[in-house]
């Protein structure tokens, strides 16, 4: 017989169906002459509930299983007696494919924190929390291919290893095949990296943004969603070493198209979770119920998970340009009262995320887009605009998150291009190939990228990004 997965089983059988079911035991019980074991295998939330006539022989089998065990079980589905759910599994025959001994199997049948999980990431998919968040991922992920494709954008693989620095911040790991106990030197004392396995200085790519636009400069629409490296050393809980960003580029659009497309797609994303992961959805909406009533009155949420996803769904965001929302933050109260912890107090000062949080959750109370930021404190890639102090930047902010997405319109112009990456110290011979398409065929373009660990901090609620992905990467933590 072949395996049913428990979610096609609690959807579709009927009762009285022969089934084969594998899967991992939640919770053991014994009531007089029956054993009721709770199965997951990860295909749902739910749990099929076994229902086991004990005889001698199975009492012996059943003294093996515990919480964690692998079991292979087939029987018959009846009409199950609990509110839960409609069936459950009366067990004919059961073979144990793997103990879990309870004296080390750290998952017991209770609640345990997130800090702990995260040291035994190699069995927290094993938990409900991480259950329902990696399958929502895995929509996600589907979800965003889906967006795309529908709109005949074509998916390219940027590069993971490159020579350049795209975002121009220095935050990169550098990969190297030298030997670090022995480097060659040049006769001036430097490295020679031409002896390097590139023969020259590479790291792990910040972005797969210069080789989307090239792609884009030829087949029009375009994105990546890969993995991108980031050696900045910032042990937040929004920030990560390695994290999976999407980023469209589209020939033809300027800010507003672009700024369009990215309002589009989050309300997609958004919607599709709201679609199709409900009942996980629903889990992790109590799950933060929960966690904020553990919290002081004053920093609780006022919306729950599920109605937060239905308001950015329904809503506009606002669009407002850099120079409004520094106006708007001066004049804040926070800011007079000297709450904030980067005052702002001229134009020019990047914006913090307690800043974007205020206008977000305090000021506007919706997603807000920023455009024209000061050029020094953006990318040498952004269109100047002809004020000669501000780019075409836009950044989308959301609550709880701070910046989900950050995108521009790309300068085209290559005089223009060559003046900003003088200005930031970009040598132009090494950026030869991303020049070039700034003097054959150039047009205005743009494009964004959105963090998907963020995208998934506010589809889950969760609060910390190290438990959207499977294994986090941050400062001095790489353990799994
Ligand atoms: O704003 P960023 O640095 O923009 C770029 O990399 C552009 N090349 C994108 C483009 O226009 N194609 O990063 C984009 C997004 C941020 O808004 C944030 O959501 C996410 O990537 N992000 C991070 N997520 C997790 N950990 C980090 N360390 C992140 N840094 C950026
Ligand atoms: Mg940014």
């Amino acid at each position: 017989m072949k395996r049913t997965k428990i979610v096609d089983i609690l959807r579709h059988s009927k009762v009285n169906a022969d089934i084969l079911v594998m899967g991992w035991v939640r919770t053991k019980r014994i009531s007089k002459n029956v054993c009721f074991i709770t199965l997951n295998d990860g295909s749902c939330l739910a749990n099929l509930q076994i229902v086991i006539d004990i005889t001698p022989e199975i009492d012996e089998l059943l003294s093996h299983v515990h919480s964690g065990a692998a079991l292979k079980i087939s029987g018959v589905t009846v009409e199950s007696p609990g509110q839960e759910q409609a069936l459950e599994l009366h067990a004919k025959e059961i073979t144990i494919l793997g103990e879990a001994n309870p004296e080390e199997y750290p998952l017991q049948p209770k609640k345990h924190s997130l800090e702990f999980l995260r040291e035994i990431a190699h069995l927290r998919f094993r938990t409900n929390t991480f259950g329902a968040i990696f399958r929502i991922r895995h929509a996600m992920t589907y979800a965003i291919h889906k967006f795309f494709n529908d709109k005949g954008f074509y998916n390219i693989h940027s590069p993971i290893i490159t020579a350049s620095d795209c975002e121009g911040a220095g935050e990169m790991f550098r990969v190297t095949t030298l030997d670090l106990y022995n480097l060659p030197k040049t006769e001036d004392g430097k490295i020679d990296f031409t002896q390097d396995f590139f023969g020259r200085e590479t790291n792990l790519t910040v972005s797969g943004q210069l080789e989307a636009e090239l792609a884009a400069l030829a087949l029009s629409q375009v994105y990546t969603f890969g993995p991108t490296f980031r050696a900045e050393n910032s042990n937040t809980a929004r920030h990560l070493a390695e994290f999976w960003m999407i980023e469209p580029e589209m020939a033809f659009y300027d800010i507003n198209d672009d700024m369009d497309l990215a309002e589009e797609m989050l309300k997609y994303l958004v919607k599709y979770a709201l679609d199709n992961c409900r009942e996980d959805l629903e889990f992790l909406h109590k799950r933060r119920e929960e966690e904020q009533k553990q919290k002081p009155q004053n920093e609780r949420d006022e919306m729950g998970l599920i109605p937060r996803l239905e308001f950015v769904l329904y809503n506009n965001f606002e669009r407002i340009t850099y120079t409004q929302a520094i106006e708007i933050l001066m004049n804040s109260k926070p800011n007079k009262n000297k709450q904030f912890v980067y005052p702002v107090d001229k134009w020019g000062t990047d914006l913090q995320s307690e800043h974007e949080r205020y206008l977000v959750e305090k000021h506007f109370k919706k997603p807000v887009i920023i455009t024209d930021y000061p050029k020094e404190i953006k990318a040498f890639y952004m269109k100047l605009n002809d004020d000669g102090k501000t780019v075409r930047a836009m950044d989308v902010l959301f609550p709880q998150i701070g910046e989900i997405i950050g995108g521009s319109q790309r300068e085209e112009n290559y005089d223009k291009l060559i003046g900003r990456m003088k200005e930031v110290g970009i040598h132009q011979k090494d950026m030869w190939w991303y020049l070039e398409t700034r003097k054959f065929g150039s047009v205005p373009h743009s494009g964004f990228g959105l963090g998907f660990e963020r995208l998934m901090l506010f589809i889950t609620g969760m609060s910390n990004i190290r438990d959207v992905i499977p294994f986090p990467r941050t400062p001095k933590n790489a353990e799994f």
